[in-house]
Protein backbone atom coordinates (compact mmCIF):
# COMPACT_ATOMS: atom_id res chain seq x y z
CA UNK A 1 0.00 0.00 0.00
CA UNK A 2 1.43 3.74 -1.20
CA UNK A 3 0.73 6.19 1.97
CA UNK A 4 0.52 9.85 1.69
CA UNK A 5 4.53 10.46 1.05
CA UNK A 6 4.53 7.69 -1.93
CA UNK A 7 1.30 9.38 -3.81
CA UNK A 8 2.86 12.76 -3.56
CA UNK A 9 6.01 11.73 -4.63
CA UNK A 10 4.48 9.86 -7.58
CA UNK A 11 2.85 13.05 -8.02
CA UNK A 12 5.69 14.91 -8.32
CA UNK A 13 6.98 12.57 -10.59
CA UNK A 14 4.57 12.55 -13.00
CA UNK A 15 4.62 16.81 -12.66
CA UNK A 16 8.47 16.51 -13.44
CA UNK A 17 7.82 14.51 -16.56
CA UNK A 18 5.52 16.99 -17.57
CA UNK A 19 8.03 19.69 -17.22
CA UNK A 20 10.50 17.63 -19.20
CA UNK A 21 8.91 16.38 -22.19
CA UNK A 22 7.36 19.76 -22.14
CA UNK A 23 11.16 21.72 -22.40
CA UNK A 24 11.43 18.85 -24.77
CA UNK A 25 8.88 20.28 -27.17
CA UNK A 26 9.61 23.50 -26.60
CA UNK A 27 12.57 23.16 -28.97
CA UNK A 28 10.58 23.16 -32.22
CA UNK A 29 7.78 25.58 -33.26
CA UNK A 30 5.31 22.97 -34.53
CA UNK A 31 5.21 20.84 -31.11
CA UNK A 32 6.16 24.32 -28.91
CA UNK A 33 2.39 25.20 -28.29
CA UNK A 34 1.61 21.31 -26.56
CA UNK A 35 5.03 21.40 -24.81
CA UNK A 36 3.85 24.45 -22.90
CA UNK A 37 0.58 23.35 -22.39
CA UNK A 38 2.13 20.07 -21.19
CA UNK A 39 4.65 21.90 -18.57
CA UNK A 40 1.69 24.13 -17.90
CA UNK A 41 -0.18 20.62 -16.57
CA UNK A 42 2.92 19.38 -15.25
CA UNK A 43 2.84 22.76 -12.83
CA UNK A 44 -0.89 21.88 -11.65
CA UNK A 45 0.07 18.55 -11.28
CA UNK A 46 2.28 19.78 -8.58
CA UNK A 47 0.58 22.14 -6.95
CA UNK A 48 -2.81 19.64 -6.16
CA UNK A 49 0.28 17.31 -4.70
CA UNK A 50 1.16 19.95 -2.40
CA UNK A 51 -2.38 20.81 -1.55
CA UNK A 52 -3.11 17.16 -0.61
CA UNK A 53 -0.10 16.71 1.09
CA UNK A 54 -1.94 17.15 4.29
CA UNK A 55 -0.33 20.26 6.22
CA UNK A 56 -1.79 22.30 8.36
CA UNK A 57 -2.29 25.12 5.62
CA UNK A 58 -4.00 28.48 5.79
CA UNK A 59 -6.59 27.92 3.19
CA UNK A 60 -7.86 31.63 3.02
CA UNK A 61 -3.95 32.99 2.23
CA UNK A 62 -3.85 30.23 -0.50
CA UNK A 63 -6.94 31.10 -1.83
CA UNK A 64 -5.90 34.61 -2.12
CA UNK A 65 -2.45 33.69 -3.19
CA UNK A 66 -3.67 31.56 -6.18
CA UNK A 67 -6.15 34.13 -6.75
CA UNK A 68 -4.11 36.68 -7.27
CA UNK A 69 -2.15 34.78 -9.25
CA UNK A 70 -4.11 33.70 -11.52
CA UNK A 71 -5.82 37.15 -12.63
CA UNK A 72 -1.78 38.71 -12.93
CA UNK A 73 -1.64 35.76 -15.15
CA UNK A 74 -4.48 35.96 -17.12
CA UNK A 75 -3.40 39.87 -17.35
CA UNK A 76 0.50 39.59 -18.46
CA UNK A 77 -0.47 36.50 -20.72
CA UNK A 78 -3.38 38.88 -22.75
CA UNK A 79 -1.84 42.30 -22.52
CA UNK A 80 1.98 42.09 -22.65
CA UNK A 81 2.84 42.10 -26.45
CA UNK A 82 5.43 39.29 -27.75
CA UNK A 83 7.67 42.62 -28.21
CA UNK A 84 7.79 43.20 -24.30
CA UNK A 85 8.32 39.49 -23.77
CA UNK A 86 11.84 40.24 -22.35
CA UNK A 87 10.69 42.42 -19.89
CA UNK A 88 7.69 40.28 -18.72
CA UNK A 89 10.50 37.45 -18.22
CA UNK A 90 12.57 39.67 -16.21
CA UNK A 91 9.86 40.20 -14.27
CA UNK A 92 9.16 36.80 -13.60
CA UNK A 93 12.46 35.80 -12.88
CA UNK A 94 12.24 38.41 -9.80
CA UNK A 95 9.72 37.28 -8.78
CA UNK A 96 10.70 33.57 -8.73
CA UNK A 97 13.55 34.86 -7.18
CA UNK A 98 12.05 36.62 -4.37
CA UNK A 99 9.61 33.65 -3.91
CA UNK A 100 12.65 31.73 -2.65
CA UNK A 101 14.18 34.01 -0.78
CA UNK A 102 10.95 34.06 1.37
CA UNK A 103 10.47 30.89 1.94
CA UNK A 104 14.05 30.48 2.79
CA UNK A 105 13.35 33.63 5.13
CA UNK A 106 9.89 32.13 6.48
CA UNK A 107 12.37 28.69 7.55
CA UNK A 108 14.76 30.22 9.01
CA UNK A 109 12.82 33.10 11.36
CA UNK A 110 10.11 30.03 12.37
CA UNK A 111 13.17 28.57 14.25
CA UNK A 112 13.46 25.29 11.52
CA UNK A 113 16.58 22.94 12.27
CA UNK A 114 17.63 22.98 8.15
CA UNK A 115 21.02 24.06 7.42
CA UNK A 116 21.60 28.41 8.15
CA UNK A 117 24.51 27.97 5.33
CA UNK A 118 21.38 26.89 2.78
CA UNK A 119 18.69 29.27 4.04
CA UNK A 120 21.37 32.00 3.55
CA UNK A 121 22.80 30.63 0.22
CA UNK A 122 19.00 29.93 -0.84
CA UNK A 123 17.86 34.19 0.83
CA UNK A 124 21.60 35.40 -1.15
CA UNK A 125 20.31 33.89 -5.04
CA UNK A 126 17.01 34.73 -4.78
CA UNK A 127 17.80 38.53 -3.13
CA UNK A 128 20.41 38.74 -6.44
CA UNK A 129 18.03 37.46 -8.97
CA UNK A 130 15.45 39.77 -7.57
CA UNK A 131 16.99 42.95 -7.89
CA UNK A 132 19.28 42.15 -10.78
CA UNK A 133 15.66 41.53 -12.84
CA UNK A 134 13.89 44.34 -11.69
CA UNK A 135 17.62 46.85 -13.18
CA UNK A 136 16.96 44.57 -16.15
CA UNK A 137 13.49 45.37 -16.30
CA UNK A 138 13.84 49.28 -15.99
CA UNK A 139 16.45 49.38 -18.19
CA UNK A 140 14.20 47.25 -20.96
CA UNK A 141 11.59 49.47 -20.21
CA UNK A 142 13.28 52.88 -20.49
CA UNK A 143 12.34 53.51 -16.95
CA UNK A 144 16.09 53.41 -16.72
CA UNK A 145 19.40 54.29 -18.91
CA UNK A 146 19.86 51.36 -21.30
CA UNK A 147 23.44 52.42 -21.41
CA UNK A 148 26.11 50.50 -19.34
CA UNK A 149 26.68 52.25 -16.49
CA UNK A 150 30.33 52.42 -15.19
CA UNK A 151 32.65 53.99 -12.82
CA UNK A 152 36.07 53.52 -11.86
CA UNK A 153 36.31 50.35 -9.29
CA UNK A 154 32.83 49.00 -9.72
CA UNK A 155 33.98 45.83 -9.75
CA UNK A 156 36.14 45.79 -7.02
CA UNK A 157 33.35 47.02 -5.06
CA UNK A 158 31.04 44.09 -6.48
CA UNK A 159 34.05 41.70 -5.74
CA UNK A 160 34.45 43.08 -1.94
CA UNK A 161 30.43 42.94 -1.95
CA UNK A 162 30.48 39.09 -3.02
CA UNK A 163 33.44 38.46 -0.47
CA UNK A 164 32.12 40.31 2.47
CA UNK A 165 29.43 37.81 2.04
CA UNK A 166 31.50 34.70 1.89
CA UNK A 167 33.35 35.83 4.75
CA UNK A 168 29.91 36.32 6.86
CA UNK A 169 28.87 32.68 5.85
CA UNK A 170 32.54 31.96 7.87
CA UNK A 171 31.69 33.71 10.67
CA UNK A 172 28.63 32.06 11.12
CA UNK A 173 30.57 28.88 11.23
CA UNK A 174 33.18 30.22 14.09
CA UNK A 175 30.55 31.54 15.80
CA UNK A 176 31.64 35.25 15.35
CA UNK A 177 28.32 36.85 15.21
CA UNK A 178 24.95 36.80 15.78
CA UNK A 179 22.82 34.58 12.84
CA UNK A 180 20.49 37.40 12.95
CA UNK A 181 22.99 40.02 12.01
CA UNK A 182 24.35 37.34 9.13
CA UNK A 183 20.89 36.93 7.92
CA UNK A 184 20.11 40.37 7.15
CA UNK A 185 22.97 41.88 6.66
CA UNK A 186 23.53 39.05 3.90
CA UNK A 187 19.61 39.75 2.74
CA UNK A 188 20.94 43.84 2.13
CA UNK A 189 24.26 42.85 0.56
CA UNK A 190 22.67 40.48 -2.14
CA UNK A 191 20.19 43.53 -2.91
CA UNK A 192 22.93 45.45 -3.07
CA UNK A 193 25.13 42.72 -5.72
CA UNK A 194 21.87 42.43 -7.88
CA UNK A 195 21.80 46.60 -8.87
CA UNK A 196 25.76 46.25 -9.04
CA UNK A 197 26.34 43.63 -11.03
CA UNK A 198 23.64 44.53 -13.67
CA UNK A 199 23.76 48.28 -13.69
CA UNK A 200 26.86 48.35 -15.92
CA UNK A 201 25.65 45.43 -18.64
CA UNK A 202 24.45 47.57 -21.71
CA UNK A 203 20.79 47.42 -22.90
CA UNK A 204 21.95 45.33 -25.64
CA UNK A 205 23.10 42.75 -23.72
CA UNK A 206 19.92 42.22 -21.23
CA UNK A 207 18.87 39.34 -22.99
CA UNK A 208 21.50 37.30 -22.02
CA UNK A 209 21.72 38.98 -18.68
CA UNK A 210 17.61 37.92 -18.16
CA UNK A 211 18.34 34.51 -19.05
CA UNK A 212 21.22 34.10 -16.64
CA UNK A 213 19.20 35.15 -13.80
CA UNK A 214 16.43 33.11 -15.26
CA UNK A 215 18.89 30.37 -14.36
CA UNK A 216 19.70 31.88 -11.05
CA UNK A 217 16.23 31.88 -9.80
CA UNK A 218 15.83 28.49 -10.70
CA UNK A 219 19.15 27.56 -8.31
CA UNK A 220 17.77 29.55 -5.69
CA UNK A 221 14.62 27.62 -6.12
CA UNK A 222 16.51 24.12 -6.19
CA UNK A 223 17.92 25.36 -2.82
CA UNK A 224 14.44 26.08 -1.29
CA UNK A 225 13.80 22.68 -2.85
CA UNK A 226 16.52 21.02 -0.47
CA UNK A 227 15.46 23.14 2.64
CA UNK A 228 11.23 22.30 2.17
CA UNK A 229 12.38 18.50 1.19
CA UNK A 230 10.56 19.17 -1.97
CA UNK A 231 11.23 16.96 -4.82
CA UNK A 232 9.10 18.77 -7.21
CA UNK A 233 10.81 22.06 -6.26
CA UNK A 234 14.18 20.32 -6.21
CA UNK A 235 13.63 18.84 -10.24
CA UNK A 236 11.90 22.19 -11.43
CA UNK A 237 14.25 24.58 -9.77
CA UNK A 238 17.65 22.72 -11.89
CA UNK A 239 15.51 22.26 -15.09
CA UNK A 240 15.30 26.11 -15.05
CA UNK A 241 18.41 26.52 -13.45
CA UNK A 242 20.08 24.68 -16.50
CA UNK A 243 18.15 25.50 -19.51
CA UNK A 244 18.57 29.27 -18.44
CA UNK A 245 22.46 28.48 -18.88
CA UNK A 246 22.13 26.52 -21.88
CA UNK A 247 20.38 29.72 -23.39
CA UNK A 248 22.68 31.92 -22.25
CA UNK A 249 25.38 29.63 -23.73
CA UNK A 250 23.50 30.12 -27.14
CA UNK A 251 22.78 33.18 -26.78
CA UNK A 252 26.46 34.53 -26.62
CA UNK A 253 27.25 32.35 -28.89
CA UNK A 254 24.58 34.36 -31.74
CA UNK A 255 26.63 37.24 -30.42
CA UNK A 256 29.76 35.76 -31.03
CA UNK A 257 31.11 37.06 -27.72
CA UNK A 258 32.33 35.24 -23.93
CA UNK A 259 29.93 35.07 -20.93
CA UNK A 260 33.00 37.19 -19.05
CA UNK A 261 32.64 39.95 -21.69
CA UNK A 262 28.65 40.60 -21.47
CA UNK A 263 28.73 40.81 -17.55
CA UNK A 264 32.20 42.86 -17.11
CA UNK A 265 32.59 44.31 -20.94
CA UNK A 266 30.14 47.17 -19.96
CA UNK A 267 29.30 47.22 -24.01
CA UNK A 268 27.61 50.23 -25.19
CA UNK A 269 28.82 52.97 -22.18
CA UNK A 270 29.70 55.64 -24.40
CA UNK A 271 27.42 56.85 -27.18
CA UNK A 272 29.10 55.08 -29.89
CA UNK A 273 30.33 56.91 -32.79
CA UNK A 274 30.58 53.42 -34.63
CA UNK A 275 29.35 53.42 -37.74
CA UNK A 276 29.01 56.43 -40.38
CA UNK A 277 26.51 59.03 -39.64
CA UNK A 278 23.45 60.12 -41.77
CA UNK A 279 25.04 62.63 -43.41
CA UNK A 280 27.85 60.80 -44.41
CA UNK A 281 26.05 57.94 -46.28
CA UNK A 282 24.55 58.04 -49.42
CA UNK A 283 20.89 56.97 -48.82
CA UNK A 284 19.02 56.29 -51.69
CA UNK A 285 15.29 56.47 -51.05
CA UNK A 286 12.79 54.87 -53.03
CA UNK A 287 9.08 54.93 -53.33
CA UNK A 288 7.13 51.20 -53.19
CA UNK A 289 6.53 51.14 -56.70
CA UNK A 290 10.17 51.59 -57.75
CA UNK A 291 10.74 48.41 -55.26
CA UNK A 292 8.38 46.50 -56.78
CA UNK A 293 9.64 47.12 -60.50
CA UNK A 294 12.75 45.77 -58.79
CA UNK A 295 11.25 42.61 -57.53
CA UNK A 296 9.56 41.98 -60.77
CA UNK A 297 12.83 41.78 -62.35
CA UNK A 298 13.88 39.44 -59.20
CA UNK A 299 13.87 35.38 -59.80
CA UNK A 300 15.63 34.78 -55.56
CA UNK A 301 14.49 36.89 -53.06
CA UNK A 302 15.65 36.82 -49.77
CA UNK A 303 13.04 38.37 -47.00
CA UNK A 304 14.78 39.11 -43.53
CA UNK A 305 12.48 39.94 -40.73
CA UNK A 306 13.25 41.68 -37.95
CA UNK A 307 12.25 43.51 -34.78
CA UNK A 308 10.37 45.81 -36.52
CA UNK A 309 8.44 43.57 -38.51
CA UNK A 310 7.46 42.20 -34.82
CA UNK A 311 6.27 46.09 -34.24
CA UNK A 312 4.51 46.45 -37.25
CA UNK A 313 2.51 42.91 -36.88
CA UNK A 314 3.28 42.62 -40.13
CA UNK A 315 4.16 38.91 -40.61
CA UNK A 316 0.87 38.14 -42.58
CA UNK A 317 1.33 40.71 -45.16
CA UNK A 318 4.53 39.95 -45.57
CA UNK A 319 3.52 36.24 -46.27
CA UNK A 320 1.56 37.28 -48.79
CA UNK A 321 3.82 39.43 -50.61
CA UNK A 322 6.49 35.87 -50.26
CA UNK A 323 3.20 33.72 -51.67
CA UNK A 324 2.42 36.22 -55.16
CA UNK A 325 6.03 36.87 -55.64
CA UNK A 326 6.15 32.54 -55.27
CA UNK A 327 3.18 32.53 -57.62
CA UNK A 328 4.89 34.59 -60.45
CA UNK A 329 7.23 32.22 -60.42
CA UNK A 330 10.27 33.21 -58.26
CA UNK A 331 12.01 31.50 -55.15
CA UNK A 332 12.04 33.23 -51.75
CA UNK A 333 13.46 32.25 -48.78
CA UNK A 334 13.45 33.56 -45.10
CA UNK A 335 16.61 34.56 -43.32
CA UNK A 336 16.09 33.95 -39.25
CA UNK A 337 19.11 35.36 -37.49
CA UNK A 338 19.12 33.98 -33.68
CA UNK A 339 18.88 37.06 -32.25
CA UNK A 340 16.57 39.03 -34.48
CA UNK A 341 13.87 40.31 -32.56
CA UNK A 342 13.61 40.64 -28.33
CA UNK A 343 13.62 37.34 -27.96
CA UNK A 344 14.70 33.50 -28.79
CA UNK A 345 13.11 32.57 -31.80
CA UNK A 346 10.97 35.77 -32.02
CA UNK A 347 11.15 35.14 -35.58
CA UNK A 348 10.08 32.01 -35.99
CA UNK A 349 6.76 32.12 -33.77
CA UNK A 350 6.25 35.45 -35.57
CA UNK A 351 6.24 33.43 -38.97
CA UNK A 352 4.51 30.18 -37.94
CA UNK A 353 1.73 32.58 -36.71
CA UNK A 354 1.15 33.80 -40.05
CA UNK A 355 1.27 30.46 -41.55
CA UNK A 356 4.74 30.27 -43.09
CA UNK A 357 6.15 27.40 -43.48
CA UNK A 358 8.85 25.46 -41.78
CA UNK A 359 11.06 24.81 -45.34
CA UNK A 360 11.71 27.66 -46.56
CA UNK A 361 12.91 29.69 -42.98
CA UNK A 362 16.87 29.03 -43.17
CA UNK A 363 18.91 29.96 -39.88
CA UNK A 364 21.85 32.06 -40.34
CA UNK A 365 24.68 29.51 -41.65
CA UNK A 366 22.11 28.06 -43.76
CA UNK A 367 21.66 31.17 -45.56
CA UNK A 368 24.40 33.13 -45.57
CA UNK A 369 25.86 31.31 -49.11
CA UNK A 370 22.27 31.93 -50.60
CA UNK A 371 22.85 35.84 -50.38
CA UNK A 372 25.77 35.61 -53.21
CA UNK A 373 23.53 34.54 -56.35
CA UNK A 374 20.23 36.31 -54.86
CA UNK A 375 18.88 39.43 -56.76
CA UNK A 376 17.36 41.03 -53.68
CA UNK A 377 17.29 40.80 -49.76
CA UNK A 378 14.00 42.40 -48.73
CA UNK A 379 15.09 43.88 -44.97
CA UNK A 380 11.50 44.04 -42.89
CA UNK A 381 12.13 45.96 -39.69
CA UNK A 382 15.74 44.66 -39.11
CA UNK A 383 18.79 46.41 -38.59
CA UNK A 384 21.89 45.33 -35.82
CA UNK A 385 21.84 41.74 -37.38
CA UNK A 386 22.28 43.07 -41.11
CA UNK A 387 25.07 45.50 -40.03
CA UNK A 388 28.12 44.53 -41.94
CA UNK A 389 30.15 46.47 -38.99
CA UNK A 390 30.07 43.37 -37.07
CA UNK A 391 32.54 41.85 -39.54
CA UNK A 392 35.42 44.91 -39.69
CA UNK A 393 34.59 47.42 -37.36
CA UNK A 394 36.30 46.28 -33.94
CA UNK A 395 34.73 49.71 -32.00
CA UNK A 396 31.54 48.92 -32.74
CA UNK A 397 29.65 47.53 -29.81
CA UNK A 398 28.22 44.58 -32.16
CA UNK A 399 31.59 43.94 -33.57
CA UNK A 400 32.36 39.84 -33.73
CA UNK A 401 28.33 39.49 -34.10
CA UNK A 402 27.79 36.70 -37.04
CA UNK A 403 25.28 38.85 -39.16
CA UNK A 404 23.45 37.95 -42.17
CA UNK A 405 25.56 39.16 -45.27
CA UNK A 406 22.91 40.58 -46.85
CA UNK A 407 24.96 43.00 -48.46
CA UNK A 408 26.43 40.58 -50.75
CA UNK A 409 22.67 40.31 -52.92
CA UNK A 410 22.69 42.22 -56.16
CA UNK A 411 20.37 44.71 -54.40
CA UNK A 412 18.88 45.38 -50.69
CA UNK A 413 16.12 46.98 -50.01
CA UNK A 414 15.48 47.73 -46.07
CA UNK A 415 12.26 49.07 -45.08
CA UNK A 416 12.19 50.99 -41.80
CA UNK A 417 10.25 53.99 -40.51
CA UNK A 418 13.13 56.28 -40.27
CA UNK A 419 17.03 56.53 -39.85
CA UNK A 420 17.13 55.81 -36.28
CA UNK A 421 19.64 52.73 -34.96
CA UNK A 422 18.61 49.54 -33.79
CA UNK A 423 18.56 48.19 -30.28
CA UNK A 424 22.64 48.43 -30.22
CA UNK A 425 22.19 52.02 -30.68
CA UNK A 426 24.45 52.21 -33.75
CA UNK A 427 24.05 53.78 -37.52
CA UNK A 428 23.81 50.58 -39.94
CA UNK A 429 26.88 51.30 -43.07
CA UNK A 430 24.71 48.99 -44.94
CA UNK A 431 22.27 51.65 -45.65
CA UNK A 432 24.49 53.84 -47.44
CA UNK A 433 26.15 51.01 -49.37
CA UNK A 434 25.71 51.45 -53.39
CA UNK A 435 23.55 48.29 -53.90
CA UNK A 436 21.13 49.36 -50.69
CA UNK A 437 17.95 51.37 -50.93
CA UNK A 438 15.60 52.40 -48.42
CA UNK A 439 11.78 52.43 -48.56
CA UNK A 440 10.94 54.33 -45.59
CA UNK A 441 7.32 53.72 -43.77
CA UNK A 442 5.64 51.14 -41.18
CA UNK A 443 6.49 47.90 -42.12
CA UNK A 444 2.81 46.77 -42.55
CA UNK A 445 1.98 50.06 -44.11
CA UNK A 446 5.03 49.54 -47.07
CA UNK A 447 4.30 45.90 -47.70
CA UNK A 448 0.56 46.29 -48.34
CA UNK A 449 1.47 49.32 -51.13
CA UNK A 450 4.27 46.46 -51.94
CA UNK A 451 0.91 44.11 -52.63
CA UNK A 452 -0.89 46.21 -54.38
CA UNK A 453 1.83 47.21 -56.63
CA UNK A 454 3.31 43.48 -57.33
CA UNK A 455 -0.28 42.39 -57.67
CA UNK A 456 -0.63 44.85 -60.72
CA UNK A 457 2.75 44.43 -62.42
P1 LIG B 1 16.98 46.15 -34.36
O1 LIG B 1 18.42 46.22 -34.63
O2 LIG B 1 16.49 46.47 -32.99
O3 LIG B 1 16.29 47.12 -35.42
C1 LIG B 1 14.91 47.15 -35.57
C2 LIG B 1 14.57 48.24 -36.55
O4 LIG B 1 13.18 48.17 -36.79
C3 LIG B 1 14.83 49.64 -36.02
O5 LIG B 1 16.00 50.19 -36.58
C4 LIG B 1 13.56 50.42 -36.37
O6 LIG B 1 13.93 51.55 -37.19
C5 LIG B 1 12.74 49.44 -37.18
N1 LIG B 1 11.33 49.53 -36.89
C6 LIG B 1 10.72 49.73 -35.70
N2 LIG B 1 9.41 49.78 -35.84
C7 LIG B 1 9.16 49.59 -37.16
C8 LIG B 1 7.97 49.53 -37.94
N3 LIG B 1 6.75 49.68 -37.41
N4 LIG B 1 8.08 49.31 -39.28
C9 LIG B 1 9.32 49.17 -39.86
N5 LIG B 1 10.46 49.22 -39.16
C10 LIG B 1 10.38 49.43 -37.83
O7 LIG B 1 16.36 44.73 -34.74
P2 LIG B 1 17.06 43.39 -35.26
O8 LIG B 1 17.83 43.65 -36.50
O9 LIG B 1 15.96 42.39 -35.25
O10 LIG B 1 18.15 43.04 -34.16
C11 LIG B 1 17.78 42.63 -32.87
C12 LIG B 1 18.59 43.40 -31.85
O11 LIG B 1 17.99 43.19 -30.59
C13 LIG B 1 20.03 42.93 -31.74
O12 LIG B 1 20.86 44.00 -31.38
C14 LIG B 1 19.95 41.91 -30.60
O13 LIG B 1 21.19 41.69 -29.95
C15 LIG B 1 18.95 42.59 -29.70
N6 LIG B 1 18.18 41.72 -28.86
C16 LIG B 1 17.92 40.43 -29.25
C17 LIG B 1 17.17 39.61 -28.43
C18 LIG B 1 16.90 38.22 -28.89
S1 LIG B 1 17.32 36.99 -27.95
N7 LIG B 1 16.32 38.02 -30.03
C19 LIG B 1 16.62 40.10 -27.26
C20 LIG B 1 16.85 41.46 -26.92
C21 LIG B 1 17.66 42.24 -27.74
P3 LIG B 1 12.93 52.79 -37.30
O14 LIG B 1 12.69 53.29 -35.93
O15 LIG B 1 13.66 53.75 -38.16
O16 LIG B 1 11.67 52.29 -37.96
Amino acid sequence: MMNQTDIQNLLYLISAIGFIVGIKRLSHPKTARSGNFLASLGMLVAIIATLTSGANFDWQLIALGVGIGSILGIIFAVRVEMTQMPQMVAIFNGLGGAASAFVASSEYFSGSDSSFIIMSISVLIGTLTFSGSFIAFGKLQGFISGRAITFTGQQAINALIFGSMLALLSAYNFNLLPSDTIFYTITVLALMLGIGLTVPIGGADMPVVISLLNSYSGIAAAATGFLLGNNALIISGSLVGASGLILTNIMCKGMNRSLANVIFGAVGSETSSAGSTQQEMNIKSYSTTEAAMILDAAEKIIIVPGYGLAVAQAQHVAREVADTLEAQGKKVLYAIHPVAGRMPGHMNVLLAEANVSYDVLKDLDEINPEFEDCDVALILGANDVVNPAARHDQSSPIYGMPILNVDKSRTVIINKRSMNPGFAGVQNELFGYDNSIMVFGDAKDMLNDLLKEIKEL
